[in-house]
């Protein structure tokens, strides 16, 4: 049994986005993803930190969570930026259900016990979210939604996945960061940074909590293991 997180797949089997288009590491991530997975059992978990397709609805998604279904392991996923297919919990799971997709599941306001470890997590908060100005609503919400998630896993050892990342070279989102140690987080894992943004990004402690960034451009689209029994 074993724990992995990666971010930010950006698939678009369903749609017409390709990240193909980018180059360098992008070229043929598809691939490299059903490559990357090779290393993960059926009974292990891997928590995908948002950005997962570039699907407008559930429908054009599909084809992606196939792909997803398809690879080892269970997948937990969380909404990033870009899930624009992303809606209520109960519609998700019953859209996964009605299509076969048996190793999907949501983090969404709640926490997923896997073994004796609770995997905690959702959006988070960014700077760039602020370009139309600071929307109090949304930032609340995340807020509540991660104090939720954390309460959830009452007194169990709490790892916490977010897409976009609490710290980041010039910028820490003190709100984000202060729930994650008030409730004792061992470690977070982030998205969201890609290409040139990586060498900005915060790994190793910080305070109470380790943080690591798991974008899948970052990973070369391997997951990253984080535990394993
Ligand atoms: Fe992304
Ligand atoms: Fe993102």
């Amino acid at each position: 049994m074993a724990l992995y997180s990666i971010g930010d797949t950006h698939l678009s089997l369903g749609s017409d986005k390709p990240m193909d288009v980018f180059g360098g590491g992008w070229e043929g991530y598809v691939e490299k993803l059903s490559e990357g997975f090779a290393q993960v059992e059926p009974e292990d978990m891997v928590v995908l930190c948002g950005d997962i397709s570039w699907g407008m609805s559930l429908e054009q998604a599909a084809p992606d969570f196939a792909f997803l279904d398809a690879l080892p392991g269970k997948k937990l996923l969380l909404k990033g930026n870009h899930d624009y297919w992303w809606t209520t919990a109960a519609k998700m799971k019953r859209f996964f259900d009605e299509r076969g997709f048996t190793t999907l599941d949501i983090l969404h306001n709640n926490c997923h016990l896997y073994g004796e470890t609770a995997l905690c997590g959702t959006r988070g908060w960014f700077y760039e979210e602020e370009q139309d100005g600071h929307n109090e609503k949304v930032f609340n919400r995340e807020l509540i939604r991660l104090e939720a998630s954390l309460k959830a896993a009452g007194e169990r050892e709490k790892l916490c996945f977010l897409h976009y990342p609490p710290r980041y070279q010039g910028y820490r989102c003190d709100e984000i960061i202060a729930l994650l140690e008030r409730y004792g987080v061992k470690a977070c894992y982030y998205g969201h940074l890609h290409g040139g943004s990586h060498r900005l990004a915060v790994e190793g402690r910080q305070g109470s909590v380790e943080y690591h960034l798991v974008s899948a451009d970052y990973l070369r689209f391997r997951p990253q293991r984080i535990w394993e029994d």
